[in-house]
């Protein structure tokens, strides 16, 4: 019985969308992408170049990233100029010594800061609640993405950090991390 209700309700569905578009039954299949009127606004968003969803990049790394750190940081970690640095290119992050990016993620960031010639001075909250695993895994696509070209973050690496610093409290200065 169910199988016979679809095409049953397309086929009073469809004179009666015709009725209310005016009859235009050929407007009614016409996509409107054909119509020279009709802007789609998808393009308008893709093309900024800062919609999200488009990257075939599906490791955990990027998963926790979107929805973690995309919202300050951006989608492709460009940042906002003199609010939220970007991690695209960022010394920081790409640091040799991963640490550094590890004790951020672990505890927070805070005070003024300058980073290709803008100043921020803004507060990054603690992210202490993300897994060994989840943060390994955000910094090592952080730090090969977007052009960044650093060595992986092992679990390891997190596990150390996070024993080494459990009695830091607050967020890291610049002072603080070198
Ligand atoms: C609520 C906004 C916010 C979120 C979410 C956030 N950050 Fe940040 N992040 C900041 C701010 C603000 C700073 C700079 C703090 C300052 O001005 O001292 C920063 C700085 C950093 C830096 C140092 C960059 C540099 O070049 O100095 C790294 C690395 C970083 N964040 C990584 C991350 C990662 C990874 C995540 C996700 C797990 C994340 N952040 C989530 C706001 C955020």
């Amino acid at each position: 019985m169910k199988k016979l209700f679809l095409p049953f309700l397309f086929i009073i569905a469809l004179p009666l969308t015709s009725l209310l578009s005016g009859c235009n039954v050929k407007g009614f299949f016409t996509s409107y992408d054909d119509d020279p009127i009709y802007e789609s606004p998808v393009t308008e968003a893709t093309s900024g170049g800062d919609a999200g969803g488009s990257s075939a990049d599906a490791s955990p790394g990027a998963k926790t990233f979107k929805e973690v750190c995309s919202s300050c940081h951006q989608t492709k970690g460009q940042g906002v100029p003199g609010t939220y640095p970007p991690l695209a290119g960022s010394a920081l992050a790409q640091n040799a010594d991963a640490t550094k990016p590890i004790r951020i993620v672990l505890h927070g960031f805070q005070g003024a800061i300058e980073r290709n010639g803008k100043t921020y001075n803004g507060v990054m909250a603690a992210w202490s609640q993300l897994s060994d695993q989840e943060i390994a895994d955000v910094l090592t696509h952080v730090r090969s993405s977007w052009g960044n070209s650093a060595g992986a973050v092992t679990v390891d690496e997190v596990k150390a950090v996070r024993d080494q610093t459990a009695g830091k409290v607050g967020a890291y200065t610049e002072a603080e991390l070198n």
